[in-house]
C-alpha cells in the first residue's frame, strides 16, 4: 500500500534502509534514493520502468559536497551555484568512481543538483547520503507536481509518498553539461539561458544529431491522449469546429510564463482524465522560460495538426 505522509523521519528511514521514497522537490517530485547504493538504485529504474540508458541526477545539500562526487569543477559551477543554488539547475561533470556507473548509466559524468524545497534538504541532510532521484512519474509519462499526482503514477510500487504540497516551479531543473571545457544547456528548465549567460558569457545549446542526454529523446512528457500543436489560436478554432471532443490546453488561463511552467503538468493531467480525442496546444514565444516550456510541450506531443480543406492533418 502507498501512503500519503509528512513525517519526514519515515521518509529518511526508507533512504537509510536501500529503499526509495517519493519525495518534494521545487521543480517536480522525485523518486529517491541512497546515490551510493546500487541495489537502491536499481528499484528506481524498475519502479518507474525507466530505460538504464537514461542517468539520474544526484542531489546534494550543498555546494561543498559537489566535490566528494565531481571531479574537476569548473569555476563556472560555483559562480553559477552562488545564484541559481539551491534551485532549479543541474551541473553536469566529471564523476568520481565513487558515484555507481548504474547512476550514471556508464557515462563518466555526473548531474548534480541542490534542491531548494526544505523538506528535501531535511531528508538529505538527515540520511546523510546524496539523494539520487528522477521526475516521480513512469517513464515516458508526465512528471507529477503534488502528492496526489504521484499516487496516481506510483499507487502500489512504493511505500511512502513525502507531501511537500504543490511543487513551487512546476517544471524540471535546467541541466546544464561543463564537459570537455564547454557549456552546453543539455535541457531547458526554469533557469533560462538569458540567466546563465549573464554569469558565464555565451554558452551552447545541445547539437543536433548527438544525444548527449537520454532525456532529449523526442516523446519524453506525454499524456495518454495524442497531444498536437497547432500554430495558432485561429487554427485552434477551426479546430474545434471541425472536432467537438478535442481539449485546448488554453494558454490564455495563465498570468505569465512563470504561471504557465507551475501549472503545465498539471493541466496536461486534468485535459487527460477528461478522456478527448486529443488534446491541442500552442507554443509561447520561446523566450525566456518559454524555451523550457515549449520543449515540454513538444515532448509531450505526437506532431503538428492543421485544417486543411476542412479536414485536421497531421503535418508531422
Ligand atoms: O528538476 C529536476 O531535475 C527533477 C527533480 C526530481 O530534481 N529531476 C528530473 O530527473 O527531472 P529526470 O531523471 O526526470 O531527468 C534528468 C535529466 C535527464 O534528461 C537525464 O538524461 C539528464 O538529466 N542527466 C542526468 N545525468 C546526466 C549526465 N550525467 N549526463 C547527461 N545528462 C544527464
Ligand atoms: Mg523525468
Amino acid at each position: 500500500m502507498t501512503r500519503i505522509i509528512k513525517d519526514i523521519a519515515a521518509a529518511v528511514k526508507e533512504i537509510s534502509e536501500g529503499n526509495i521514497v517519493a519525495l518534494p522537490t521545487e521543480t517536480v517530485y522525485g523518486l529517491g534514493a541512497n546515490a551510493l547504493n546500487e541495489n537502491a538504485v536499481l528499484k528506481i529504474f524498475e519502479t518507474k520502468e525507466r530505460p538504464v540508458f537514461n542517468p539520474l541526477i544526484v542531489h546534494v545539500p550543498d555546494i561543498n559536497e559537489f566535490e566528494k562526487y565531481g571531479k574537476v569543477i569548473p569555476d563556472e559551477v560555483y559562480m553559477l551555484a552562488e545564484r541559481f543554488s539551491p534551485g532549479p539547475i543541474t551541473y553536469v561533470v566529471k564523476k568520481k568512481s565513487i558515484i555507481p556507473d548504474i547512476v550514471t548509466s556508464g557515462n563518466d559524468s555526473v548531474g548534480l543538483r541542490i534542491p531548494s524545497h526544505e523538506m528535501f534538504l531535511e531528508v538529505i541532510k538527515s540520511a546523510g547520503v546524496p539523494v539520487a532521484a528522477p521526475s516521480a512519474n513512469r517513464s515516458g509519462k508526465i512528471s507529477p507536481t503534488t502528492a496526489e499526482e504521484v499516487m496516481k503514477e506510483l499507487e502500489g510500487k512504493i511505500s511512502f509518498i513525502l507531501d511537500g504540497g504543490k511543487c513551487s516551479v512546476g517544471i524540471e531543473s535546467t541541466v546544464v553539461s561543463f564537459l570537455d571545457n564547454e557549456i552546453c544547456i543539455l535541457r531547458h528548465g526554469y533557469v533560462t539561458k538569458e540567466e546563465i549567460e549573464k554569469v558565464t558569457g555565451k554558452i551552447n545549446l545541445p547539437k543536433h544529431g548527438k544525444i548527449i542526454s537520454p532525456g532529449l529523446l523526442k516523446i519524453h512528457y506525454a499524456p495518454i491522449t495524442p497531444l498536437y500543436i497547432a500554430e495558432n489560436k485561429d487554427e485552434i478554432e477551426k479546430i474545434k469546429i471541425v472536432s467537438d471532443k478535442a481539449a485546448v490546453l488554453d494558454m490564455t488561463k495563465f498570468a505569465d510564463k512563470k504561471d504557465t511552467a507551475l501549472n503545465l503538468f498539471s493541466e496536461m493531467r486534468r485535459l487527460d482524465e477528461m478522456k478527448p480525442d486529443m488534446i491541442i496546444a500552442e507554443m509561447t514565444d520561446g523566450e525566456g522560460i518559454g524555451a523550457a516550456i515549449n520543449d515540454r510541450l513538444e515532448r509531450a506531443s505526437s506532431g503538428k495538426i492543421k485544417i486543411i480543406k476542412g479536414k485536421i492533418c497531421i503535418t508531422e
